[in-house]
Order: structure tokens, then C-alpha cells, then sequence
């Protein structure tokens, strides 16, 4: 029997290249559509190292409406995944446009693109969408607030757009996924994240300090209202991220969900900044090099999420913990020592 098709937007990228790996474990025929603006093609490589298989990769950006179009329907596609955006808050910030730009035109071509064509979608979401909850944990019926930057709004009216499109086609069946922090990296060390240029993001900003890269790590504020003083957050491996992508895709080829749903992909725990740092001296055996600095504008105190509907409704549950999280992310970091990617 041949396998099922699925598009992976975005997919060697960080998030993408471990759900390439993941679906083809589970028997599926993966895509990958990318421009590369913030990944490699090597990521191919690693990809045949880890599972045997050469995907099919079609360099591609996304903002090109006629070469969208064109591959969707020379491949017939019926089942995407769309990771592909601009992510940095920060930049978001600086660049509201490019980023209005990169992700809408992106996410509309490729829906235009599917013409009439019945399709299963998930899209990458985030829980920036909650911005500082009322209530902890964040269920996915807790309102969404004001976007605090124009990345955080391009998730929120990508849901829009995409909880509207569904009620007019009923062939067209959704699910966004809104992810808590993601970190780590796959097992075999030969896929991770990788940032490009300094890092924004907790983890790789511990990696790159532990192996020498940066001289310190600031803890941005230690005078929160949370136990240690610092920020909390709910880290999710990104290999059970990965996972819930699968069961995201399964659960709509069944019609397990409503035509358009959202679920919270995270472990439900909250972590703060200075237990992750003490999990990683832990497990790396590292004595990190860090000081406690003022907070970061924009930073959330504490956010960690109500769980149970993936659970119900996907059977997906994280599985992997804080350690694993710290020992997969260093021993990616020690890879890319090594063999350097970009
Ligand atoms: P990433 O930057 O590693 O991956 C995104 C990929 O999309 C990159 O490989 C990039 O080259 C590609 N891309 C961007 N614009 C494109 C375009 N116009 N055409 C084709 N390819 C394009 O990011 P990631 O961390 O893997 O995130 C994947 C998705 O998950 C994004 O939508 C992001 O907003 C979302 N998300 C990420 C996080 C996180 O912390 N990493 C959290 C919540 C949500
Ligand atoms: C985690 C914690 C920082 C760096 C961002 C986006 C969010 C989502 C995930 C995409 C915070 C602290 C960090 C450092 C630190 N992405 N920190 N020193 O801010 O929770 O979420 O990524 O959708 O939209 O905003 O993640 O990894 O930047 O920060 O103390 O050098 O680590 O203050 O408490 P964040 P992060």
C-alpha cells in the first residue's frame, strides 16, 4: 500500500525536521517545502542519518503564489503541516511588516493552493496567544489577549483566518496547535535547533555559554512572584512535540476533533528559569556561568498549560522529562561543536 503524503512547511527547521523524522517512524510519507531563511538542506542529510530515508525536499518560498500552487497540486497534496514562519519576537518587533508579510502570504498561498481539494491541516500556534493568564494552568478555553508583538499576532490571526475558512468548507478540517516553550533536541544528536546568531531563547543561550560560544547567561529578573523569584514556563521536549503532530494529523483523518479545534502541547508543569539551569548543571556536570539581571520587557511571570484535552481527545501525552531535555539539547551543542551546520 502506499504510504500517505504529508506536507511539512517549514520542514528543516527546528520543530519540522524532528516531525519529519517522527512521520516517517510511523509510516508516512513526509514533504518538506522550505525557503531555508532560517535553516539548512543539510538538514536532509541528518535526516536520511537518522531513519534511512531521503525525504523529498523542494527548496521553495512559501510567498510565491504561482510555485505554491503549482507543487501542491503536482503532489497531490491532502495532509500539511505548516510550520513555516518567522519566529523572533524581538525582530517582530523591529519588523512588523516583513513579518505580517512572510507569515500571512505564506499561509494564504498555501491555502488558496489546496483549490477544492479536501484537507487535514495543523498549523504551529503558540501560547503566546494567552499572553500573562488569569489562571494557571492555561486551558485552551482561557481568552486570548492583546497580542504583545506582531509575531504574537500573526498566531492569533492565523487562527482567525483559519477557524473562519473551515466554517464556509466543510471539506477542510483544522487543528492549531499551541505550543509551550520547546526545547531539546533528538536522541541521536544529529538534528536540534539552531539559531542564527545570538540566541533569544533560554536553552540554546545555556548550551552556547556551557561549551564557550558566550561568556554568561543573564537571568532576566529573580524578583517575580514565583517561588524562586525567577519566570516560569512549561518546557516541552521537542520529540513529544514532534509526536503530537502525528496525533494531531491522525485524529483529524478520523474526525476525532471539530472542524476546527486547538489544543495546548505542553507537559502542564511549570519550570522556572533557575531550575532549568540547575537541571542542565546537573546532567552536563557543567558549572554554568551566569548572573542575575533586571527583567526582560514583555516576559510573562508564569505560564504553564492545561494538558488534558490532548490527552483526551489526541492520546498524545509528554512523556520526556526535564533531564532528557537538558541532556538531548547538550549533546546537540557537542555535535555541532564538532560538525558545524549552517
Ligand atoms: P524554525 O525557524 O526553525 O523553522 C521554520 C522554518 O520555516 C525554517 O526552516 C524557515 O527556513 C522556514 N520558512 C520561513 N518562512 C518561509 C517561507 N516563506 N517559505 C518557506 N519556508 C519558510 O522555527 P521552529 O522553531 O521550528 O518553529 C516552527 C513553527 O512553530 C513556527 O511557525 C513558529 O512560529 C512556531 N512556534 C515555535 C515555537 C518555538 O519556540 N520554537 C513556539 C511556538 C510556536
Ligand atoms: C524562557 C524564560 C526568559 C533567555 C518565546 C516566545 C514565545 C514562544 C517561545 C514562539 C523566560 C528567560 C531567556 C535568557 C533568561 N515562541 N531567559 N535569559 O520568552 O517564554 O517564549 O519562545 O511562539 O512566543 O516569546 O521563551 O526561551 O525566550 O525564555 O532568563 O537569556 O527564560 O525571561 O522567563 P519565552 P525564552
Amino acid at each position: 500500500m502506499s504510504k500517505v503524503k504529508v506536507l511539512v512547511t517549514g520542514g528543516t527547521g527546528y520543530i519540522g525536521s524532528h516531525t519529519v523524522v517522527e512521520l516517517i517512524a510511523a509510516g508516512y510519507e513526509p514533504i518538506i517545502i522550505d525557503n531555508l531563511c532560517n535553516s539548512s538542506a543539510k538538514i536532509v542529510d541528518q535526516i536520511e542519518k537518522i531513519t534511512g530515508v531521503v525525504p523529498v525536499f523542494q527548496q521553495l518560498d512559501l510567498c510565491d503564489e504561482q510555485a505554491t500552487r503549482d507543487f501542491i497540486q503536482e503532489h497531490h497534496i491532502t495532509n500539511i503541516i505548516h510550520f513555516a514562519a518567522f519566529k523572533a519576537v524581538g525582530e517582530s518587533v523591529a519588523e512588523p511588516l516583513s513579518y505580517y508579510r512572510n507569515n500571512f502570504y505564506s499561509l494564504i498561498n498555501l491555502l488558496n493552493a489546496r483549490g477544492s481539494r479536501a484537507v487535514n491541516f495543523v498549523f504551529s500556534s503558540s501560547c503566546t496567544v494567552y499572553g500573562q493568564p488569569k489562571q494557571l494552568p492555561v486551558a485552551e478555553d482561557a481568552p486570548v489577549q492583546p497580542a504583545e508583538s506582531p509575531y504574537g499576532n500573526t498566531k492569533q490571526i492565523a487562527e482567525e483566518m483559519l477557524r473562519d475558512l473551515t466554517k464556509v468548507n466543510e471539506n477542510f478540517n483544522v487543528i492549531s496547535l499551541r505550543y509551550f516553550n520547546p526545547v531539546g533536541a533528538h536522541a541521536s544528536a544529529l538534528i536540534g535547533e539552531l539559531p542564527i546568531g545570538i540566541p533569544q531563547n533560554l536553552v540554546p543561550f545555556i548550551t552556547q555559554t556551557a561549551i564557550g560560544k558566550r561568556e554568561s547567561l543573564t537571568v532576566y529578573g529573580s524578583d517575580y512572584n514565583t517561588p524562586d523569584g525567577s519566570c516560569i514556563r512549561d518546557y516541552i521536549h521537542v520529540v513529544d512535540l514532534a509526536k503530537a503532530h502525528i496525533a494531531a494529523l491522525e485524529a483529524l483523518q478520523l474526525n476525532k476533533t471539530t472542524n476546527y479545534d486547538v489544543f495546548n502541547i505542553g507537559t502542564g508543569k511549570g519550570i522556572s528559569v533557575l531550575e532549568v539551569i540547575q537541571a542542565f548543571e546537573t546532567v552536563s556536570g557543567e558549572k554554568l556561568n551566569y548572573t542575575i539581571g533586571p527583567r526582560r520587557p514583555g516576559d510573562v511571570e508564569q505560564i504553564w498549560g492545561e494538558v488534558k484535552k490532548a490527552e483526551q481527545l489526541l492520546g498524545w501525552k509528554a512523556e520526556l522529562d526535564l533531564a532528557e531535555m537538558m541532556r538531548s539539547a547538550w549533546a546537540w551543542e557537542n555535535y555541532l561543536s564538532e560538525h558545524p551546520i549552517v
